[in-house]
């Protein structure tokens, strides 16, 4: 069945409702969270209603039910990314993922790869979301590690000028984001993973706004780690993926110690098991696990291309009408060329609260401030912006909507 956002929209039952005394929800936050269709609510509450057990540990029926559910919920993820199963670790979301990836790091002892140190140094850019900086951050002041940052041009794409100087024979680690959440630039992974790569260090990626919106195969992309986050594709919160090559995954060190993540303990000492157990101490997050492979399923059931191109016609669709009106601003590469569906926008004088707040009381959630990406909003020299973001069950008739919405607000504040 050819690709049809009205129908997909119909999956969705908080689409449905209305918000603000009777008025259509314009669901346009996307970037920060998705709505979830029936079959992940289903998904999740099913495990609850019929297979709850602790995975891989009771020696009952529904022990047993559980850990089917659950590893058959990694399968999928496997399937989504094209990696291999035991490669795709369970988190609570990319923030746990890209922490887990920093802590474990900071847990290498000399002689182990990740081992760093003064003189060593971590990259990441100035278009990170803090989840991919702060982490980073703190292993630099733990380890005496240096970081530095490839910045940000003014049209919002990464300055890969001084690439070669940035990424050093020092750089240990490079940390990016492969779709800004501020900006919707895609950026350009091949060059940055070569030279990563020449220089021995591991790359990070943050898929947080591109898994859920394109298809992504981790045996071609180029990097070594990758995380995202459930929530944002279709799937329940409090669970994300953390995936990682398997020789890598083999040498990096625990993160959270505990139940299941061990091969054999006496009172003193401890070996891990192997991946994805290695990862994931305690047990886990199952029924949010088996909701996002019902997600997983969902959207490569419509097809991660099908929902690329659907975004991209909207986005071009967006920028040429958010381009006709004249005190707008857009903070961003303004045609579809290596950019997503995160439309961040100025209006003139107008707060981006107050616009925020106007749009709301037509019916259209946006979101507002400095996106959780505070160095890139200060280096854009925008204290805050307006962020439209688009997903598979936008239609045109909400892009609309939200024009009509800032050409109202436009006339109210003005
Ligand atoms: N990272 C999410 C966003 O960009 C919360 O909105």
């Amino acid at each position: 069945m050819p690709f049809n956002a009205i129908e997909v929209a119909k999956d969705f039952p908080i689409l449905s409702r209305t918000i603000r005394d009777g008025k259509r929800l314009v669901y346009l936050d996307s970037g920060a969270t998705s709505q979830k269709p029936e079959v992940v609510i289903e998904a999740e509450s099913n495990f609850y209603r019929l297979h709850n057990a602790a995975v891989h540990r009771g020696a009952h029926q529904l022990a047993e039910e559980a850990t089917d559910a659950y590893e058959g919920a990694r399968a999928i993820a496997a399937n989504f990314i094209n990696a291999d199963v035991d490669e795709v670790i369970f988190t609570k979301g990319a923030t746990e993922s890209l922490n887990l990836v920093a802590y474990a790091m900071g847990n290498a002892v000399a002689g182990n790869r990740f081992h760093l140190t003064t003189g060593d140094n971590i990259v990441v850019t100035e278009m990170e979301h803090h989840a991919n900086l702060i982490p980073w951050q703190q292993l630099a002041a733990r380890t005496g590690a240096t970081l530095t940052w490839l910045s940000v041009t003014p049209e919002g794409r990464l300055d890969l000028s001084n690439l070669n100087q940035v990424i050093s024979e020092k750089t240990k680690v490079v940390a990016l984001t492969h779709q800004s959440n501020v900006l919707g630039t895609i950026n350009p992974l091949d060059e940055i993973n070569k030279r990563a790569h020449d220089v021995g260090a591991v790359v990070v990626l943050d898929a947080c706004q591109s898994a859920p919106h394109m298809p992504i195969d981790v045996k071609t992309l180029g990097v070594d780690f990758l995380t995202f986050s459930g929530h944002k594709a279709v799937g329940p919160t409090g669970v994300g993926i953390f995936w990682g090559r398997a020789e890598l995954l083999a040498e990096l060190p625990p993160f959270l110690t505990g139940g299941s993540m061990i091969e054999n303990v006496t009172m003193t000492t401890a070996t891990w098991a192997q991946a994805p157990k290695k990862f994931e101490a305690g047990v886990p997050n199952m029924a949010q696990a088996v909701g996002l492979g019902a997600a997983l399923s969902y959207l490569t059931k419509i097809g991660m291309k099908n929902i690329h191109d659907h975004e991209n016609k909207l986005t071009s669709i967006l920028l040429n009408k958010l381009a006709e009106i004249k005190n707008l601003k857009v903070v961003g590469p303004t045609t579809t060329q290596m950019r997503g569906a995160a439309v961040s926008f100025t209006l003139g004088e107008i707060h981006p609260h107050d616009l925020g707040q106007y749009l709301d009381n037509q019916g259209i959630a946006v979101r507002t401030g400095h996106h959780c990406a505070w160095p890139l909003t200060r280096k854009l020299g925008v204290p805050a912006t307006t962020r439209a973001s688009l997903y598979l069950y936008n239609t045109e008739a909400d892009i609309d909507d939200l024009i009509k919405g800032i050409v109202g607000a436009e006339k109210y504040f003005g």
